[in-house]
């Protein structure tokens, strides 16, 4: 299985028969690998992942729900909401914050994020979240935009998280230092650093992220540009 990073908060997972997308970010995601949502035209799409109601994750949605309208998309409920009145007619999952979504192939469990919850500039509100998604036997935490809570420390009691995707960018989220502690917390086997870019208002240094985690030893680092992945 490959658990492919594709820039910004996107990320792809790659089962051997199966694909899950994560806050597919690709129109005006200049960190991004792959050129337009069309991309996923062919792939063996079964779930779209939106973590909360930000334009960085939940813009691509529709289009790429569209290629594929018998696909779930499983987000917190008022944004599956919004993803409607933006004509999304796909079978959707909106649990609340905590809960479980089952299919036959993968588990999604929403965590707590703190962060802003505006859906676009809809007026809609939603409790922004995390995920915990379970396929084939491994397990992926992705935070979604949060600041450092104590929430994430709950996300250790389904240790083991094989690969925890944690923003680094600061500003809107968690920044280098917070997101060390909190991969001490859920003590992953990898830990993959998101949300940031070299310049700008969510710069950041990953070499920096990646030199602290080794330090500390709380997980191996993987400093992913566009396109590469994690093998599990
Ligand atoms: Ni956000
Ligand atoms: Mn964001």
């Amino acid at each position: 299985m490959q658990i492919i990073y594709h820039g910004h908060s996107f990320v792809e997972i790659q089962s051997d028969q199966w694909t899950i997308l994560i806050d597919p970010y690709i129109t005006g995601n200049r960190m991004c690998d792959i050129k337009n949502t069309d991309h996923f035209r062919d792939t063996n799409l079964i779930g779209i992942i939106i973590t909360h109601g930000h334009a960085d994750h939940v813009w691509d949605a529709v289009a790429i729900a569209a290629l594929h309208p018998q696909v779930t998309v499983i987000s917190p409920g008022p944004v599956i909401k919004w993803l409607q009145t933006q004509g999304m007619t796909n079978p959707t999952h909106g649990p609340s914050i905590g809960g479980t979504v089952a299919t036959d192939q993968y588990s999604v469990k929403l965590t707590p994020a703190t962060h802003d919850g505006h859906v676009m500039n809809s007026g809609i509100y939603s409790q922004p979240a995390g995920v915990i998604v379970s396929i084939d036997g491994h397990k992926i935490y992705h935070a979604g935009d949060t600041w450092l809570t104590m929430d994430i420390q709950l996300v250790k009691e389904w240790w083991p998280i094989d690969v925890a995707f944690l923003p680094i960018g600061d500003y809107y989220t968690m920044g280098i230092q917070d997101a060390v502690i909190a991969c001490g917390w859920i003590m992953p086997t990898t830990v993959v650093p998101i949300h940031y870019s070299p310049s700008g208002t969510i710069k950041a240094d990953p070499i920096e992220f990646a030199r602290l985690i080794m330090l500390n030893k709380f997980a191996v680092p993987k400093v992913l540009t566009a396109g590469q992945y994690v093998v599990l």
